[in-house]
């Protein structure tokens, strides 16, 4: 690989929400849109994501998609209209390319040419890149839901940011479905109803997830960050599992954070809110 004189590709972590998100506008789709003319301009060769809705047990074991043309799972509450010819691109290349860093950094790789693809993916993907889909890849979930392991697969992969490929966490910066307001959603198909603020315990959790992306307690005196001490920390905080009733979503903030290096800064790109208690915050580590 040819030495770049560029900044490393900035990661991007997205709270991908309800499956809605991927059919109604808001701020946050303005700002994937953003993203993906960022990367365009960038000249990006490829994206790397770890998401929420693939998973596979084993000790120390990811998968990672190589399934050519993967078809998307179904998307609940958003009409087919709206994704059916956005065409994924899994591209094998890069995926055996993440197969041998991962391999060759300790981690146990299995190689997927079978599952289809899921709205944590297909979401950003069809907002950032509208007209074509980059070459990409997954890597599943590990369900030992160990913050550590999933850090340390950022952290393997982060070389991947010096050749422009760009590392995408999809999970949700409070996202616990078993304390959102669903009537909205289901009888009005309104995802963003609002009718009573974020509960406490939401709004308390989303500030401290916000604080470790972008000014945590153990920044440096120049204000960057420590992300992945921060984030590794915040499944102690005593809120955590009031805002995430399960780990799936949180994996891929580990992945990001781990991919993370000194002395980069982080910031919210954007946030909604979804069923009165789900956050929806958006947040870019390092500079396009
Ligand atoms: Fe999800």
């Amino acid at each position: 690989m040819a030495p770049t004189t560029k900044r490393p590709t900035p990661l991007i972590f997205v709270s991908h929400g309800s499956t809605m998100m991927l059919g109604e506008q808001s701020v946050v789709s303005d700002d994937w849109e953003r993203q993906g003319r960022n990367a365009e301009r960038r000249g990006i060769k490829g994206i790397v994501i770890l998401g929420a809705h693939w998973e596979f047990p084993g000790e120390n074991l990811v998968h990672v998609s190589i399934k050519k043309n993967p078809g998307m799972n179904p998307i609940a509450w958003v009409a087919p209209q709206k994704y059916i010819n956005f065409q994924l691109n899994c591209d094998e290349a890069l995926g055996r390319r993440v197969w041998k860093i991962l391999e060759e950094g300790g981690v146990d790789v299995v190689l997927n040419d079978k599952d289809d693809w899921v709205h944590d993916s297909v979401i950003p993907l069809k907002w950032m890149f509208p007209q074509a889909c980059p070459p990409t890849t997954l890597i599943s979930l590990n369900t030992k839901y160990n913050p550590t392991f999933h850090a340390r697969l950022g952290q393997i992969l982060s070389v991947l940011r010096d050749d422009d490929i760009l590392l995408l966490g999809t999970g949700g910066a409070v996202h616990n479905l078993y304390r959102n307001r669903w009537p909205n959603i289901i009888i009005y198909r309104n995802n963003f109803a609002q009718p009573v603020p974020p509960k406490k315990w939401a709004l308390e959790f989303r500030q401290a997830f916000v604080d470790v992306m972008t000014k945590s307690p153990e920044a440096d005196e120049d204000g960057s960050v420590k992300v992945k001490e921060g984030a590794t920390r915040l499944m102690h905080h005593p809120l955590f599992r009031d805002a995430h009733g399960t780990d799936d979503h949180y994996m891929s903030v580990c992945f990001i954070a781990g991919a993370a290096r000194e002395g980069e800064k982080g910031a919210r790109t954007s946030e909604v809110w979804e069923l009165e208690n789900m956050c929806n915050a958006q947040f870019q580590i390092g500079e396009w």
